[in-house]
């Protein structure tokens, strides 16, 4: 039987930081009021010019150094992501070109903060298949470019970044299971109501920002998760116990810190990255995991339990050996 594992992550963030002092002066907001409600310090955000595929781009480099891997090892490349480049070629497609990687296929998913949690899927299910040895899994964001930022509701949640591992078929299983879980009825709680086919002049005049009903999101976040949690577990035949490490989707603290209390696991074995990142939706799960992972606070053998929520909505989580 074959599996997927982790062989190597990267991860890429812009240089500019903004503060949640630095909100305070374009939206009626205070440090403390985002520090309490969020745990959100400050985040990143991406340059004028720079774009989702340059931080995808940094992030793969250093997941291919990391997996000891060179473009002539790739042979499939999955990269999530809400804030592409351009409407096509795909991002993954842009990537694969500047990464000197030809032939194999590529192609973006669309899951919002859920979207590296189905790109790995996705990925592991090709490698399963024999349909590919070793992927680049990605997951890459300027969501700042779809923000309002006259929306003090929603602009001071999210900042840009991306995230990305190379996975490579073997014969010890590395990722246990994948779960994956959609419900579009909940559309409307959070989405961008814009888009191409509904007009496209509207995205011209700026109005394709993020919308979202915080409260009821957060809730249904809550609850969705728990329940998430419960499946990977029993799926698997584990105990909360088995799970050495929690990397949660990097939305809110309070969200965090309601699964790592469900799961009984100490704050330490939950990798926080919210403070630093804010929301980097697809980017948030990977980003958090080179985190853990070049500062040395996981190891190899350890088992990891990935989850994530986002709009559609879409949920998702991956049990993994690292
Ligand atoms: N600064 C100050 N006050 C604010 C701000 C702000 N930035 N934003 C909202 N408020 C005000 C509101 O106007 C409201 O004021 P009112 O009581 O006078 O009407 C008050 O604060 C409370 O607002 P709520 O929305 O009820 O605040 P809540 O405690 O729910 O926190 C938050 C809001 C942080 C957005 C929370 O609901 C949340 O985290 N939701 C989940 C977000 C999430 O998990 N997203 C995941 C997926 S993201 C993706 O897929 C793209």
């Amino acid at each position: 039987m074959t599996y997927s594992r982790i062989l190597g992550t990267g991860s890429c963030l812009p240089e500019k930081v903004v503060t949640n002092h630095d909100l305070e002066k374009i939206v009626d907001t205070s440090d403390q009021w985002i520090q309490d409600r969020t745990g959100i310090k400050q985040r990143y955000i991406a340059g004028e010019h720079e774009t989702t595929g340059d931080l995808a781009e940094q992030a793969a480099r250093r997941a291919m150094e990391a997996a000891g891997k060179g473009p002539e090892d790739i042979d499939l490349i999955v990269l999530a992501t809400t804030t592409p480049d351009q409407i096509f070629p795909s991002t993954a497609c842009l990537v694969q070109s500047r990464l000197d990687i030809h032939g194999c296929p590529a192609f973006d998913i669309q899951a919002v903060c859920t979207g590296f949690v189905y790109a790995l899927a996705a990925a592991d299910n090709f490698i399963r298949a024999g349909n590919a040895t070793c992927a680049l899994v990605i997951g890459a964001e300027t969501f700042s470019r779809i923000l309002n930022w006259k929306d003090r509701g929603t602009c001071v949640l999210f900042g840009d970044g991306a995230g990305a591992v190379v996975i490579g078929a073997s014969d010890e299983p590395g990722i246990l299971s994948t779960h994956l879980h959609a419900d579009g009825d909940y559309a409307k709680l959070l989405h961008v109501p814009d888009g191409v086919s509904r007009g496209y002049d509207q995205v011209q005049q700026e109005r394709a920002f993020v919308e979202m009903r915080g409260n009821e999101v957060f809730k249904m976040a809550v609850n969705t998760l728990g329940r998430i949690v419960d499946e990977t577990l029993e799926q698997n035949g584990l105990k909360k116990s088995d799970i050495d490490w929690l990397i949660p989707h990097q939305a809110n603290y309070r969200i965090i810190r309601g699964i790592a209390r469900k799961l009984q696991l100490p704050i330490e074995r939950v990798v926080v990255t919210v403070a630093e990142h804010g929301n980097t939706s697809a980017a948030s799960v990977p980003l958090a995991l080179d985190v853990a992972v070049r500062d040395g606070r996981i190891k190899r053998g350890e088992m990891l339990l990935m989850e994530a929520f986002g709009g559609g909505f879409t949920w998702g989580s991956a049990l993994v050996k690292y």
